[in-house]
């Protein structure tokens, strides 16, 4: 018998190492690394077999594959298949594919099992559909589902963590769609290691990744993530996937988000918005109502901006809270933006706008719980900040957008036509906006107040 190996993988990035180290060189993770016996690895052999034997067929006078160019090649054998939620479907890029591999990444409690299983109740009464429970039991899902109302009559469950198992009993069922909840609590009997250890899960993704491929499978891994918000397991699980999405939301709020952050067949970065209701996920089709939820007294410190998510304008408020600092070293926070953008941007509001906030501390909040990444949300910062800081109310019908350059130039942002239409759409009469996004026609009911540079838009709020 070959002599078991030994390797030290890193728990969090995945790189392996011959020797035990304190720190990980890769990602600097310290005390990160755990002990992984390759067991002559039984999984690496059989890949190996598999690949020699392809090879040899290569080499075995095999006939050359027929060349196609990109256009010819029939685009019609890619169907979409719905997930009955709309906001899944865009996310997802128009639906699921036949043959392709989802994650689902959250922390717990975002509603990753209440979202699968009402997607697989719903696809159940069109097609064979598998549910993989490893983490709860028949019961626990059983009564949810019937909490929650679903059709549940054809929806085929197991709970199982054997991978092989798993894959021998899809073999059986041939299921259109498979759910497997989590990857983190599944494992091979080949791989001599804990379950949710990186090779653990590298392992077992593959395999399942390699049977949904042979057998034309949607598969759906339900993952974990860690503190910092990144998937749990290695990042190769991310290579090996076609989609990786994200669902988000705080415990203390009703809303989530699903976000994409791969997909080999549709556009990234596009947002679905649920609500978590006692009836389980509900999508929400009109989300700038709800992150839009002000009184009719708006106070000091609160701008709306139009934020564009994927292919959609979403109006979000923009709170800011400045105040007497009583530190050596005022606080800079920012929550839903980010915080280096916040010294940037009072490093210009200082040098071309002439307000001087470097005795206060200065706290900026996206409210709902929405993460702005966009630049467009430079212009609405500093407008809420100076509004806050004179503890003057902006009026309630303006709406902000544009990203501030150093030298206290406003820039233009991309799709200002549909964020302006969006805006007028949901009642707002004013806009302040950079210059080069000023509309050519009039858009009905909305002033433009277009800008170009910082002291062009604290003079029209004066
Ligand atoms: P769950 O789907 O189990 O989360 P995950 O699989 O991502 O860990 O969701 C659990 C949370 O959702 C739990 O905290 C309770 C809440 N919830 C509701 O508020 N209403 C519902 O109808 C359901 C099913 C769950
Ligand atoms: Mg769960």
């Amino acid at each position: 018998m070959a002599k078991a190996k030994t390797a030290y993988v890193c728990n969090d990035c995945g790189s392996d190492y011959p020797k035990w180290q304190g720190q990980c060189s890769d990602c600097g993770g310290w005390n990160s690394l755990a002990e992984v016996k390759l067991a002559a690895s039984p999984v690496q052999a059989r890949n190996q077999a598999q690949f020699s034997e392809k090879l040899s067929g290569y080499a075995g006078g095999a006939q050359a594959g027929q060349l196609q160019t990109l256009s010819e090649i029939n685009l019609d054998d890619l169907p979409r298949i719905s997930s009955g939620t709309v906001e899944l479907d865009r996310v997802l890029g128009g639906g699921f594919v036949p043959g392709s591999v989802v994650l689902i990444g959250g922390s717990p409690g975002a509603g990753k099992s209440t979202l699968l299983l009402q997607t697989l109740c719903y696809l159940s009464t069109q097609m064979e559909a598998l549910y993989i429970t490893g983490e709860e039991s028949l019961q626990q899902v059983a009564m949810r589902a019937q909490r929650l109302g679903l059709p549940t009559d054809k929806l085929k469950m197991l709970s199982e963590t054997s991978v092989e198992s798993i894959c021998a009993t899809a073999q059986q069922l041939k299921p259109k769609v498979l759910v497997v909840d989590s990857i983190q609590v599944v494992h091979m009997a080949d791989v001599a290691s804990a379950p949710g250890s990186v090779s653990q899960v590298r392992e077992s993704a593959a395999y399942l990744t390699r049977f949904a491929k042979q057998t034309n499978t949607i598969l759906i891994l339900v993952g974990h993530v860690t503190k910092d918000g990144s998937l749990a397991g290695p990042k190769v699980l991310e290579h090996m996937i076609d989609c990786s999405t994200l669902l988000e939301g705080d415990n203390d709020s009703r809303f989530r988000t699903l976000r994409c952050s791969k997909n080999r067949f549709g556009a990234v970065n596009e947002l679905g918005v649920f609500a978590m209701t006692g009836q389980g996920l509900k999508e929400v089709s009109n989300p700038s109502a709800i992150f839009l939820q002000r009184g009719d007294a708006v106070s000091s410190g609160s701008v709306v901006m139009v934020v564009w998510e994927g292919t959609r304008p979403l109006l979000v408020e923009i709170q800011a809270l400045v105040d007497d600092s009583h530190l050596g070293n005022p606080r800079r926070i920012a929550v839903g933006l980010e915080g280096n953008r916040l010294s940037m941007l009072l490093a210009v509001l200082h040098r071309h706008g002439g307000i001087m906030v470097g005795d206060q501390d200065v706290y900026v909040n996206v409210v709902g719980g929405v993460k702005v990444m966009e630049t467009s949300a430079d212009l609405a910062t500093l407008l809420a900040i100076v509004s806050s800081f004179r503890n003057r109310p902006l009026s309630h019908d303006l709406m902000v957008f544009g990203e501030v350059g150093l030298s206290g130039e406003i820039r233009p942002v991309p799709s200002g036509q549909e964020r302006l239409r969006e805006a007028a759409k949901h009642g707002f009469k004013r806009a302040i906006v950079p210059a080069a996004n000023a509309p050519s026609g009039k858009i009905p009911g909305l002033e433009i107040i277009a800008v170009k540079s910082l002291t062009d838009a604290l003079g029209a709020i004066d």
